[in-house]
């Protein structure tokens, strides 16, 4: 597996959320998880939340019309349709009651949520608020109230309206990932998605018919339009969403922001959900998935061949027929997958940075190991006769370089991108 920093990108499984287990056996009998019964969580990285953040917000927007236009047509059917998305369909009475039961693949209250991998949140914001409490131990005044220390820490106000904005700001202009240009075979892997119908559930692309993203607070998750503070244009530089005719952008996320029920193999075990609600996963947004290894919720698959061979439930048809090609042509299908990357890749970053630090060697180190010996000598000019009389025995000086003289400049590097 390549090595992947969490900067922007996943992390990997070490990673990992290990979300309210009530049991963490120690004791490996197979698998090495038995007795957990919490939700693994590996983490997404943020590229394009924007533009997904839009695509969900108008989804809602439509579902919650058509809801609205069942209540005015009591006794008839409304098929849910949302930018070519099915979710079943729903039926009100002469009362204004509607039968969700036919509802599929987002909850009765009809609100799209991309964000986390069951499909729990509609915005970023609802996210980190969520967030801050589970991983920091921070309260944020929006949730329990302005001054109020609910976890009697002695400290009120821990995250404040203005701190969750700002994170929001950030992650919802971070750049929408890319893809590479298609060769021969990705152009033939790409018709093969097509022809086996992974693109049931990832959507190549779903278009926004706005261009700004709102921000809004109080969020009303019903009502994407109330409370608008502040919009982001999600076709300036960052996050760099191409326009679409409609006046919107398009984002090239594939996923149809639907969740699934993907079969009992892929399901969690997790005590506080449903055996049904364990099957049910939003479909993973393949953009960047090139840089993204390991895949899957928790991060259970190395490969990408791994990741499609573990789909079950309502995509068990369409993997058993991946699972019939040639090699040949499963092969195109990874090709077309590939091409799909990060906008920036901290992995890469990190092995050209360390390539080239290992030609140049001499240069940082200078002032590292070699000091003591000819550093005094030589003066003001030590870097540049340490770096003439050393021989040059690489693998061995990154060992020893003291961290505080190439870590800064990675991370610059890191920042830059690729
Ligand atoms: C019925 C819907 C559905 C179909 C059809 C489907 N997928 Fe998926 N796919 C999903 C869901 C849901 C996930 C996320 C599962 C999880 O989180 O564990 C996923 C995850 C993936 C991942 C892992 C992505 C990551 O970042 O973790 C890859 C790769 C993938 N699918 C490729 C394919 C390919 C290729 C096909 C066609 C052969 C396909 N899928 C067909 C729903 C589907």
């Amino acid at each position: 597996m390549p090595p992947v920093l969490g900067i922007g990108g996943v992390g990997g499984s070490n990673a990992n959320a290990i979300v309210k287990p009530t049991l963490l056996g120690s004791v490996d009998i197979g698998g090495g998880t038995n007795q957990f019964d919490g939700r693994f969580a590996n983490p997404p990285f943020l590229f394009g939340s924007g533009g997904v953040e839009l695509v969900g917000l108008e989804m809602t927007r439509d579902l919650q019309r058509l809801k609205q236009q069942a209540i005015a047509t009591p006794g008839t059917p409304v098929e849910l349709v949302s930018k070519g998305v099915h979710f079943g369909s729903l039926v009100a009475n002469a009362a204004g009651e509607v039968d969700t039961t036919n509802v599929t693949g987002v909850k009765p209250d009809l609100v799209v949520r991309p964000f986390g991998r069951k499909g729990q949140f509609a915005t970023v914001r609802a996210f980190d608020v969520d967030a801050m409490g589970f991983h920091f131990g921070m309260q944020p005044s929006e949730l329990v109230g302005d001054g109020v220390d609910a976890d009697q820490d002695g400290v009120a106000d821990e995250i404040k309206r203005g701190d969750l904005s700002s994170l929001h700001v950030f992650a919802t202009t971070l750049d929408r990932p890319i893809q590479d240009r298609r060769g021969r075979a990705a152009t033939q892997g790409y018709r093969r998605f097509h022809s086996l119908g992974c693109v049931e559930c990832h959507r190549p692309t779903l278009e926004t018919e706005a261009r700004r993203l709102p921000l809004r607070l109080p969020e009303v998750e019903t009502d994407p339009r109330a409370n608008i503070y502040y919009g982001i244009d999600l076709a300036a530089p960052a996050p760099g969403f191409d326009r679409n005719r409609a006046g919107g952008v398009s984002v090239p996320l594939f996923s149809d922001l639907r969740r699934h029920d993907m079969g009992a193999g892929l399901g969690e075990n997790f005590h506080a959900a449903s055996a049904e609600e364990n099957r049910l996963f939003i479909t993973a947004r393949l953009w960047g998935v090139a840089d993204t290894a390991p895949y899957l919720h928790d991060g259970r698959a190395t490969t990408l061949t791994d990741a499609i061979l573990a789909h079950g439930g309502e995509a068990q048809v369409v993997r058993d027929r991946f699972a019939a090609l040639s090699e040949a042509q499963q092969d195109e299908v990874l090709a077309f997958l590939r091409t799909l990357r990060t906008p920036s890749s901290p992995a890469k970053a990190l092995l050209a940075y360390m390539a080239q630090h290992d030609e140049a060697g001499s240069h940082a180190d200078g002032h590292g190991k070699t000091s003591g010996k000819s550093g005094k000598k030589s003066g003001k000019s030590g870097k540049s006769s340490g770096k003439s009389r050393k021989p040059r025995r690489r693998s061995k000086r990154v060992a020893h370089q003291k961290p505080g003289t190439w870590w800064p400049k990675l991370l610059e590097r890191l920042a830059r991108g690729r």
